[in-house]
């Protein structure tokens, strides 16, 4: 630490170094263990540090005879920016300065801590720290922690989505006369939210509409108007007059005021975007009179902006074939499931003799339509005027009559697939059989998800023994057949528990949901459609789901169970971070999985380590298709987990499968670097990150080359750019450098070593799997006498 060079001006380097062998002598005398210092005082210091909260309590003891204790001098530098840090220090007695790029930030004091990542992953420290007072640490070496095998004891919280559910909330009022001053302060209210700008593009006809929305409420001194974690959250607010507090919890007991607000603040905003709990309690201090804004309203007005229907229509009314055939509803829905995509000069949109897939509509640009080698005719699409091709594509896979080429420095095209065709409105060649005389045949592609859900149930059991061994029917698998083994982990909605099944000795994970915490949560639905997407998959790279079960308070899903272990605890415990050749294994099975959602027009929305397992080989599986939806073209309700939302999302314009790619990017930085690119204390923070975009992110060394350039094309801001939403789709991403010398053939018949092979003795073992110390609440379930589960079971 002598040699410590502090990079925030040349003085400070020059007395460092003046006083270098003094220091090297100082360090080393003041160097002791913690043995000679009390364990108690020792064991206090440590349970400070949050990292070993997540220890087993009676494991702490263990490591404080192993600590060392450390003195400084004032002026010592005791780490250094940039620097790879093996230990982490809690300050004993003293303070130190915080310093980034030479700047002080912060200042710690007794009880402080600083260096706690580098227990777990290389990582160059973000501070530099001065002791600035004599300073005494205590030191806990990364050796020390994994000699102990405290790393692989760790549990580790999983992070939260949010938006999955759909709560029936107070409902919006009419809204009310008002003033011009009234829209003026309004109309600046909305403008100064800065949480709100730079999230959302709101114009000026946009707040106009929202202040239109709006109404007046009273509310009397001391009333909570919200209240912290409160999940029936859809109302924005302005402050018309009055004062009013804003108080956050320190503990269970004891809330702090953290802010004061008065006419023409506003607060709220979050719920305008999502459904996430709130994140605060405001209180009036005195009666108060606020304006009133309601999330559907919001929502409705931004994507109302990016609608361009109508525009569609008139594009689809210039094609004869589909002029002639459909009706104006069936014309809107097509409208509407519409995909834009971009293509560069040179590029081919189709070639001839490949087989025909989807009609495409030139919005911008200049194409060549080539036959045999030989220039037909150019078409330009003008502002005024589109042009289209490749229509016979929505009723045959005949092959392409001609190429058509890019001539234009960019072209962008309006998109539309023979499958999303025949999800919506079913096939092209019946609808013309029919005639005219006949009505609009639109179908909700959700509600026919269900109804092949079950016709799939009842035509062959889905239960196959087993994962990725070969299929073979056992029969539906009663629940009285099934004994516990132990737990595999718990989360707010309920358990999942490995049982095993008498009759075979196969084991599954049954996932329980507390019906009384799906309708708190309102969360019916998505349940519904959980069992439903989970029963439309047949994927290697997909927990398979074997049944599902109900009784009076309790619905079950019985998977397929992953014994390896979560990858996001599995990364944590054995600190994979950086590692390339596992990054690229671990997301070639996401691309294989979100290729065989998205082949079924299904949006996953959710990918995060958490969401992964590993089975007992190291091969890996997505699980948990809570927030999935089955979607043609674009859907509105943001849902997803804050670290991975895509800006769209959050500009609350719609999104696409795009938003799944964009994931991927996160994920890959994620696992190069040890935290996701935009992690922030506040998912505002994060949001503000997000939409200032990818190219302003510091990328650590670790995660530079390839894998930058690929995270980069895959979270690029506009949907359309993004690497497989490019004609080529995902090939584009398994042909990228970073894939340069992978073998996909034999991954995706998982032929492929994995990187790492978890220890799984038995298929009874846990191991694999903390024990969670909290269960889950029971909540009270009434039931509605709507029948809302009647279909969800499989089998009794
Ligand atoms: N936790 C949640 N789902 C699981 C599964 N399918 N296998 C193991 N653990 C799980």
């Amino acid at each position: 630490m002598g040699s410590a060079q502090c990079k925030c001006n040349s003085d400070c380097k020059s007395r460092i170094e003046e006083r270098l062998d003094e220091d090297i002598e100082d360090s080393i005398l003041s160097v002791v263990s913690s043995r000679t210092l009390g364990s108690a005082e020792v064991l206090e210091c440590l349970h400070k540090v949050q990292l070993f909260t997540r220890l087993p309590e009676d494991l702490l003891p263990t490591l404080a005879p192993l600590c060392d204790v450390r003195d400084y001098l004032p002026g010592d530098v005791v780490i250094e920016q940039g620097d790879d840090g093996h230990e982490l220090f809690v300050i004993r007695k003293g303070i130190t300065s915080v310093q980034v790029n030479g700047h002080e930030v912060a200042q710690l004091k007794d009880g402080d801590y600083f260096g706690e990542n580098s227990l777990l992953r290389d990582e160059p420290r973000t501070a530099t720290i001065v002791a600035k007072a004599p300073l005494s640490t205590i030191i806990v070496q990364r050796e020390k922690f994994d000699e102990l095998g405290l790393r692989e004891k760790l549990v580790f919280k999983t992070r939260k989505a949010i938006g999955g559910g759909f709560l029936e909330t107070s409902a919006a009022k009419p809204p009310c006369l008002k003033s011009n001053d009234d829209r003026a302060v309004m109309e600046m209210a909305l403008k100064n939210n800065s949480n709100l700008q730079g999230l959302v593009a709101l114009d000026d006809k946009s707040i106009h509409r929202l202040i239109d929305c709006a109404w007046k409420e009273e509310v009397k001194a001391g009333l909570d108007v919200i209240t912290e974690g409160d999940l029936n959250a859809s109302f924005f607010y302005i402050v018309k007059s009055g004062k009013f507090e804003v108080l956050q919890r320190v503990d269970e007991k004891a809330a702090q005021r953290v802010g004061q607000l008065k006419a023409g603040s506003s607060f709220g905003e979050l719920a305008l975007i999502f459904t996430a709990p709130r994140a605060a309690t405001v209180k009036a201090l005195v009666d108060a009179e606020l304006w009133v804004m309601d999330r559907s309203d919001f929502k409705q007005i931004l994507a109302d902006r990016s609608d361009k229907c109508q525009e569609y229509v008139a594009y689809l009314d210039k094609v004869d074939l589909l002029k002639a055939h459909l009706k104006t509803a069936e014309k809107e829905a097509l409208a509407k499931s519409l995909t834009e995509m971009t293509f560069s000069e040179g590029e081919s949109i189709f070639e001839q003799g490949e087989k025909g897939e989807s009609f495409y509509i030139l919005i911008e640009g200049q194409v060549s339509v080539i036959k045999d080698g030989v220039e037909q005719i150019k078409l330009t699409a003008t502002g005024q005027e589109a042009r289209h091709f490749g229509e016979r594509a929505l009723m045959t896979n005949e092959p392409r009559a001609a190429t058509i080429k890019v001539t234009s420095s960019t072209a962008k095209t309006l998109r539309l697939d023979r499958v999303s065709f025949e999800m919506l409105l079913g096939s092209l060649e019946e609808l013309k059989k029919m005639g005219n005389d006949r009505p609009a045949v639109v179908m909700n592609p959700q509600a026919k998800m269900f109804r092949n859900a079950s016709l799939l149930r009842s035509a062959s059991h889905i239960g196959t023994a087993g994962g990725d061994r070969e299929a073979q029917d056992i029969g539906p698998i009663e629940r009285k057949h099934l004994k516990p083994v132990g737990m595999l982990g718990c989360g707010g909605f309920g358990c999942v528990e490995l049982v095993e099944h008498e009759l075979t000795g196969e084991t599954y994970a049954l996932k329980a949901m507390s019906k009384g915490y799906i309708v708190k949560c309102g969360m019916k639905q998505s349940v519904l459609t959980e069992k439903a997407v989970q029963m439309m998959c047949d994927s290697l790279f997909i927990v398979r789901l074997f049944e599902t079960y109900k009784n009076d308070v309790t619905l079950y899903f019985l998977l397929e169970a992953a014994l390896g272990g979560e990858l996001y605890a599995t990364y944590n415990k054995k600190g994979f971070f950086g590692k390339e050749n596992f990054v690229r294994f671990y997301a070639a099975g996401v691309v294989m999985a979100f290729d065989h959602l998205h082949g079924k027009k299904i949006l996953y929305r959710d990918l995060k380590p958490e969401n992964l397992l590993l089975n007992e080989k190291g091969n890996i599986k997505l699980a948990d298709m809570g927030l999935a939806k089955i979607c043609i073209g674009k859907t509105y309700t943001a849902c997803g987990t804050p670290d991975y939302f895509a800006p769209e999302l959050i500009a609350s314009t719609g999104h696409t499968i795009a938003v799944d790619w964009w994931t991927l990017g996160i994920f890959i930085f994620e696992l190069m670097s040890g935290h996701p690119p935009f992690e922030s204390s506040y998912p505002m923070q994060t949001y503000q990150k997000i939409m200032r975009g990818i190219n302003k992110v510091a990328f650590p060394p670790k995660c530079k080359g390839p894998a930058e350039e690929l995270i980069k094309h895959l979270c690029r801001p506009e949907p359309s750019d993004r690497l497989p939403m490019k004609k080529g789709g995902s090939r584009n991403l398994k042909a990228h450098a970073f894939y340069r010398t992978f073998d996909w053939s034999s991954f995706e018949t998982l032929k492929m070593s994995p990187p790492y092979r978890p220890l799984v003795q038995s298929k009874r073992d846990l191991s694999n799997f903390a024990q969670s110390k909290e269960l889950p609440p029971i909540l009270p379930y009434e039931d509605d006498g709507s029948n809302w589960d009647g279909d969800f079971p499989t089998c009794s």
